[in-house]
């Protein structure tokens, strides 16, 4: 086969589409090794756009046979499409192809999952369906019929036909190709109904297979919470009768927003209280949303092109983060939101995989699909809410919507409509969306006459391709507390715009302590510094919850780096600290919980590194570990109190108030196995009667060495359950100690329920190995091998799921030179291998450039 290098595109490179579709026919008939696809497409010549050839995407496609206008044609075939002599005005565009949906491993396409047909078309995947124009900014009306003997056959938009063995549907909003979806089998469907605001009666269906039935009610309450949501705080409602959402065990993401069918990772939508953690729920709950309110941001407007992904994913994320704070609490949420900056965001920023919220060029778009991309794409747009204010926000997304409704659009066209709706230049903001990189604050005060002066340096450091940076428009959020804690200056914002400045504040009685980037108002790292009792002071004192867990997080990393300098205990100071967090029966048990986590080994790693020092993954474990039993140790009068006062009397719910409840509880028992033999874990492993706490304390007797009679007994009963065997694969290996975890993992892809071919099987395993770091880590670079080992085996099967985890690798730079060395020969190895799909091969060569 002759495999044409991969091209890289260029954002700047853009050109309109020479062809715009009024309106598609798609006659599917469903066979699992010879599908045939009919497409009727009335084609219309774009007035806009400039002169070149008529052009179709297509991949892996048998044509059939193709006419144009009734008369057939004989188009030239490339491996990426078609080329043809069309007419000079509009015309009709016929073809039939067939394709393979039972061999197609890659789950992008047409494809089958345990028996059932179903599709994923973003961001280029339709084209592996016919040929067509497969491009986001070419919008057409579509009409499906679907032929198959299965019993529920489905496709976008309203039903308008059905018979035995086939069904049509009509679309009637214009959208691109990525949001097709069909799917067909042999499902059920727990159903309900919506009236919007507008009075429009939808259906609502989560269609699953039988046995998942008693799983489906959670999703459907969340999804009529979405709705309600996106009508009060947006003014948006539904938009066609039905509303369809399908769970597919084989799913390379979490979830597909499909015009009126959305399709899910099974793990993304099915949840249960004997199945499912809190953590599942509140996960399912915000997968729903983003889902569902991409009908207008990435739907009703979509984007350009693939360079403007963030337009709608950073927005969607937003939008589905608000509605969890709305619902559930926003301090929390917005702790939870900062770790995913921090943790993941932060560090693909600071190494190989750097780049722009909008990107400027890629190989292939789907590893583009980033947490830069989706959460700084988000951290963007409550920035531009915390500049132009609550108003001002509104009113901009008023007038986006009003002008963009049934366009694709782009950043450019995003902004304009906050600087038309609110005045406010943006042009500087803009340089957020191109530069990549974390910007760091570095702050410094001081104090004379009752005035505070705090000076406010920014810088970023280079990225891949981006050696210099230009100063950004930064909402800094800052309040003053003067030395009995009390507040002297209240909230306020202030907008850094220059490399370095100055601000000022009058009339103070004394020297404040400053609380500054409160709520995180921009995803940024601060640098200052601060002793350890100003950390303490701030930890009791800051009425911003976000810095006032912030202050309790830096003490602790603090704390436990001049641990691992020194080799010393535990200082005790901090623990005092946690103490009185704990005990402080003021602070939900949620937020007593997130005080009382210390910092993830990731963490200290990453802190080591922005200090310019080396870490040892293992000497981080061991401290840590070490850091925990001297906690436990030191609290252990006060851990009784506490448990008993956060027991759940009432029947179980997903809800805020018991999930922070039991993560408290869940925190607690892990401090009580160093010293009760796991007695109370063990009890709590037995008397469960939801995942939440049965896998806690799983986890917890598995960290301690004493969970192996539990792990079977959890495989007994739970064997039956895909989504909860999952679990049962990850936890084994994410609770290992570092010299058993490769040991663990190789045995565990030797059972016989791995079924590696499975995307979510195959994270539980292999992902679950490169998130355990001083396992993956460890010294002997057992565990570079054996991840290289498995990709090299899973990309010819699956390419989009391989290339997102080879990103494990990309803390590269961190390590000695004996690590790095085994990292980079075992990426030289993937990189090697012959017939590297273009995903992984772009992936692999970023992490080594
Ligand atoms: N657009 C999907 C979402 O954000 C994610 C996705 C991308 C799913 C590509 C599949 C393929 O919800
Ligand atoms: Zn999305």
């Amino acid at each position: 086969m002759n495999i044409a290098a991969p091209q890289t595109i260029y954002l700047s490179d853009y050109m309109a589409p020479g062809w715009l579709v009024e309106s598609v026919h798609l006659t599917f008939k469903l066979v699992p090794e010879s599908t045939r696809v009919i497409s009727r497409i009335a084609f219309t010549p774009n007035p806009d756009a400039p002169p070149q050839p008529f052009m179709l995407h297509g991949e892996e496609l048998k044509l059939i046979s193709a006419a144009i206008d009734g008369v057939a044609v004989s188009p030239d075939l490339t491996a990426t499409g078609l080329t043809c002599a069309v007419p000079d005005g509009a015309f009709i565009w016929e073809a039939e192809v067939e394709i393979a949906p039972a061999k197609n491993t890659a789950l992008e396409g047409l494809y089958m999952s345990n028996g059932m047909y179903c599709t994923q078309c973003e961001a280029e995947g339709f084209r592996k369906i016919t040929y067509y124009p497969d491009r986001p900014d070419v919008m057409g009306v579509f009409t499906v019929r679907i032929e198959s003997d299965l019993p529920v056959l489905l496709s976008n938009g309203n039903p308008a036909a059905a018979g035995a063995g086939w069904a049509e549907w009509h679309d009637p909003w214009p959208k691109p190709a990525y949001l097709f979806a069909l799917v067909a089998g042999d499902l059920v469907a727990h159903n309900d109904s919506f009236t919007t605001m507008e009075g429009r009666d939808v259906d609502l269906n989560i269609w699953v297979r039988a046995a998942d039935l008693d799983k489906c009610a959670f999703g459907m309450g969340a999804l009529k919470r979405s709705m309600v949501w996106d009508e009060q705080v947006y003014g948006r409602a539904y938009d066609l009768d039905v509303f369809n959402i399908v769970a597919v065990d084989d799913f390379n993401m979490g979830a597909m927003e499909n015009k009126g069918l959305n399709i899910f990772n099974s793990s993304a939508v099915l949840a249960k209280q004997s199945t499912s953690t809190d953590a599942d729920f509140q996960r399912i709950e915000a997968i729903i949303a983003h889902e569902y309110f991409h009908n207008w941001t990435g739907n009703r407007i979509t984007c350009r092109d693939w360079f403007q992904l963030c337009l709608k994913e950073g927005l969607t994320v937003f939008r589905d983060q608000s509605f969890t704070g709305d619902l559930h609490g926003h301090a929390v949420k917005r702790i939870e939101d900062a770790l995913v900056m921090r943790n993941r965001q932060f560090q693909e920023d600071a190494g190989p995989l750097a780049h722009p919220v909008r990107p400027e060029s890629f190989v292939e778009i789907n590893n583009f699909y980033t947490v830069t991309v989706y959460e700084k794409g988000a951290e963007l747009v409550g920035m531009l809410k915390r500049l132009v204010g609550d108003d001002g926000y509104r009113a901009a997304l008023d007038l986006y919507f009003t002008r963009h409704d049934g366009q694709a659009a782009t950043i450019e066209d995003w902004l304009t409509a906050f600087t038309e709706a609110t005045g406010r230049d943006l042009t500087q903001f803009k340089r957020w969306y191109a530069q990549a990189g974390t910007p760091r604050l570095t702050v410094t005060d001081d104090f004379k006459n009752g005035t505070y002066r705090l000076h406010i340096a920014q810088q970023t450091l280079a990225t891949p391709g981006q050696p210099d940076k230009l100063p950004l428009h930064i909402p800094v959020a800052v309040g003053l507390l003067d030395i009995t804690g009390a507040e002297v200056v209240p909230t306020t914002l202030l907008e850094l715009t220059e490399a370095q400045q100055t601000f000022t504040f009058d009339g103070l009685a004394s020297k404040p302590v400053p609380s500054i980037l409160r709520n995180f108002s921009a995803p940024v790292i601060v640098e200052r510094d601060v002793t350890q009792a100003e950390q303490a002071f701030l930890l009791t004192h800051d009425t911003d919850p976000f810095n006032r867990w912030d202050a309790g997080r830096s003490l602790g990393q603090a704390v436990l780096l001049d641990m691992i300098a020194s080799g010393g205990d535990l200082d005790a100071a901090y623990i005092d600290g946690l103490r009185a967090a704990l005990t402080d029966s003021t602070l939900d048990p949620a937020m007593r919980a997130l005080l009382l986590a210390m910092p993830s080994e990731a963490d200290l790693a990453i802190a080591l590194a922005g200090q310019g020092q080396i870490p040892d993954p293992d000497a981080i474990h061991q401290t840590r570990r070490k850091a925990h039993r001297q906690l436990a140790m030191a609290l252990a009068n006060d851990i009784p109190p506490v448990l008993a006062s956060v027991q759940i009397d009432a029947p179980f719910a997903p809800d805020a108030d018991q999930g922070g409840r039991r993560a408290l509880s869940n925190s607690l028992l892990a401090l009580l196995i160093w010293s009760d033999n796991g007695n109370a874990a063990q009890a709590q492993f037995d008397s469960a009667d939801n995942m939440t706490q049965q896998l806690a304390a799983l986890s917890i007797l598995l960290a301690h060495g004493a969970g192996d009679t539990a792990a079977q007994a959890f495989y007994d009963q739970w064997h039956h359950d895909r989504l909860v065997l999952n679990k049962w694969f990850a936890v084994q290996i994410s609770a290992a100690q570092p010299q058993d975890a490769v040991a663990v993992a190789t045995h565990l892809t030797q059972h016989p329920n791995f079924e590696w071919k499975n995307p979510n099987r195959f994270r539980s395993v292999i992902g679950a190995l490169t998130g355990n770091q001083a396992g993956f880590h460890h010294a002997d670079g057992a565990g570079y091998d054996f991840v290289a080992d498995w990709l090299i085996k899973l990309d010819p099967v699956n390419p989009q799921t391989t290339a997102r985890m080879v990103a494990g690798f990309d803390s590269m730079r961190r390590w000695d030179d004996a690590r790095r060395a085994k990292m980079h020969s075992a990426l030289t190895r993937i990189k090697d291998t012959p017939g590297l799909s273009r995903d992984t091969s772009e992936m692999v060569t970023r992490l080594l450039s």
